[in-house]
């Protein structure tokens, strides 16, 4: 029986494996001689929307700022996001994105139009921040760029242009009003999407309309050879199947992929979500199950498109999921800032752990959002900026980006919270280029370790290096003050014993074991 199906099994309740903590070591093995796909870099992208504060004082403060920066960029927040590592940056929304007039970003900044940002808090944008900007910001982080073109209100003419300000070579006006803006060679850019959300607030369309949107925009979409983007079909909310059937059914041939966002709210209501701190032990565990529900949905979607595209040609990109709470008290309901904890730290890995195991159709996936908005890796104040539990959890998961998935099988206990269950451990594990072994795994339980006896077939462990991301509280954060409160540790706590690595995982804890010198 493949990891998939016992998963599916435990969670449905046909296994009848019940939930008592540290009881029975819990058994995994690792077909470490059948690695399987390469688990795309790109599964480590962020998302970063004109919401907030994360362009203007997440990124952007601007030349003449007392925050230090390099041509406008705050250096902390750059030197950061450079050590991270981003692989690649979605931008300029969300929702934001089908309002974005994009010739409002560009040329002289104190000319550019100022705008009311109709989602996101009412606050004024004066599009000081525009393509020129982000392409530079994707530029000096190493990331390729995901530009997300406007269906809602914008025409094919207007993204068609877009793209071809962005990509052309040789002296059409649009190639010399980027020469005039400063950017004289084209940009590259990788990815291109044809509108966001477009069930809702990209706008409230059905499947069968926006198909024939998405032919028609797409057929426009033109660059020259050798930076031609992949071109992304906005895709479905959470487990709304019939979208992502119609449109693999009407328009597969026209994409390379297609998107799919869900969000974990600890309540699974929008009016009151629940809190990023001071929650129950309840709360901690409704959470990571609605998080986990993340596993149905790739496996379904996948499902559908594998009957319309069975050689997965066409990759889902998750490029919205993570972590959404009632924001912190006293902050603009509109920007949608919230602290990040441990249980974020969780979040993220249980989540990263199931992008590997789908990687042969999760290609891409963008945490929302990259600094100061809903799961964020960075938090800034002013000239203040910390780096929060899931900054440290991509970073722990850095050695997985360009490695080869390996198979796994596992028979964790689960635990239910209402009508949800999780399993009490999560787990993926690869091998990089250099043929090293790489193991992630999360015990869920806040109180109590477990047991892992971890069986490689077709391999021996060799020495193994380890690091943990824990703390004593569930809703342990980094402060202003504090802000190394929750940070990466070394790990001793896995030995192999027989040829079967023993790992005691601590309650509430994310542990990464990597071979070393194979
Ligand atoms: O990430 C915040 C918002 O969530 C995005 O703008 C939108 O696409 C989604 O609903």
């Amino acid at each position: 029986m493949s990891l998939r199906k016992i998963l599916f099994a435990l969670v449905a309740g046909w296994l009848p494996v019940a939930y008592a903590p540290a009881a029975e070591p819990v058994a995994l093995s690792i077909n470490a001689d059948k690695p399987g796909p390469v688990i795309e870099p790109a599964i480590y992208g962020q998302f970063a929307e004109h919401l907030g504060r994360l362009i203007y004082e997440g990124i952007w403060v601007g030349k003449d700022s007392p925050i230090p920066n390099t041509r406008g960029y705050r250096n902390d927040v750059l030197a950061a996001l450079k050590e991270l590592g981003v692989p690649v940056l979605r931008w300029p929304g969300g929702c934001f994105a089908d309002e974005y007039n994009w010739r409002e970003g560009i040329g002289p900044r104190a000319q550019r139009p100022r705008k009311v940002n109709t989602h996101w808090g009412g606050v004024v944008e004066d599009n000081s921040f525009g393509t020129h900007e982000f392409m530079d910001f994707a530029e000096l982080l190493g990331a390729d760029a995901y530009v997300n073109g406007n269906v809602g209100t914008g025409t094919p003419r207007e993204m068609a242009e877009w793209l071809e300000y962005m990509t052309a070579e040789g002296d059409s006006s649009l190639a010399q009003l980027r020469r005039q803006n400063g950017r004289d060679k084209p940009w590259k850019v990788k990815y291109f999407a044809v509108g966001n959300e477009t069930w809702g607030c990209g706008g409230n369309m059905r499947p069968e309309y926006y198909a024939d949107l998405y032919r028609h925009y797409v057929t426009f979409l033109k660059a020259p050879e050798g930076n031609k983007p992949l071109r992304i079909a906005s895709g479905a909310n959470g487990s709304g199947l019939p979208w992502t059937e119609v449109l693999m059914r009407e328009a597969t041939r026209h994409m390379d992929a297609i998107s799919v966002h869900y969000y974990t709210l600890p309540t699974g209501k929008w009016d009151v979500k629940g809190r990023a701190t001071g929650f129950s032990e309840d709360e901690w565990w409704a959470t990571l199950a609605r998080t986990w529900r993340m596993e149905w949905i790739v496996t379904e979607h996948s499902r559908i498109m594998d009957k319309y595209d069975p050689e997965k040609r066409v990759g889902l990109y998750v490029d919205e999921w993570g972590t959404w709470y009632d924001v912190e008290p006293g902050t603009n309901p509109g920007f949608l800032y919230q602290q990040n904890s441990l249980r974020d730290a969780l979040v993220a890995a249980i989540n990263l752990n199931i992008f590997h195991q789908h990687a042969d159709r999760v290609r891409m996936s963008n945490i929302a959002q990259m600094v100061n908005v809903l799961q964020a890796m960075i938090l800034t104040e002013r000239q203040k900026m910390l780096l929060t539990p899931t900054y440290h959890v991509y970073h722990l998961y850095k050695p997985f980006r360009g490695a080869r998935q390996l198979p796994l099988e596992m028979s964790a206990p689960v635990r239910t919270s209402g009508d949800l269950s999780v399993p009490v451990v999560s787990a993926s594990a690869a091998r990089d280029g250099a043929n090293r072994l790489h193991v992630a795994l999360v015990n869920l339980d806040p109180r109590a370790s477990v047991n892992v006896q971890i069986k490689l077939s077709g391999a021996k462990p060799g020495r193994l290096t380890g690091r943990i991301l824990t703390a004593a509280a569930m809703d342990a954060i980094n402060t202003f003050d504090k802000p190394d409160l929750v940070k990466p540790a070394t790990f001793n706590g896995a030995r192999v014993v027989d040829g079967v690595l023993r790992v005691e995982i601590p309650a509430k804890s994310v542990i990464v074991l990597s071979e070393v010198g194979r």
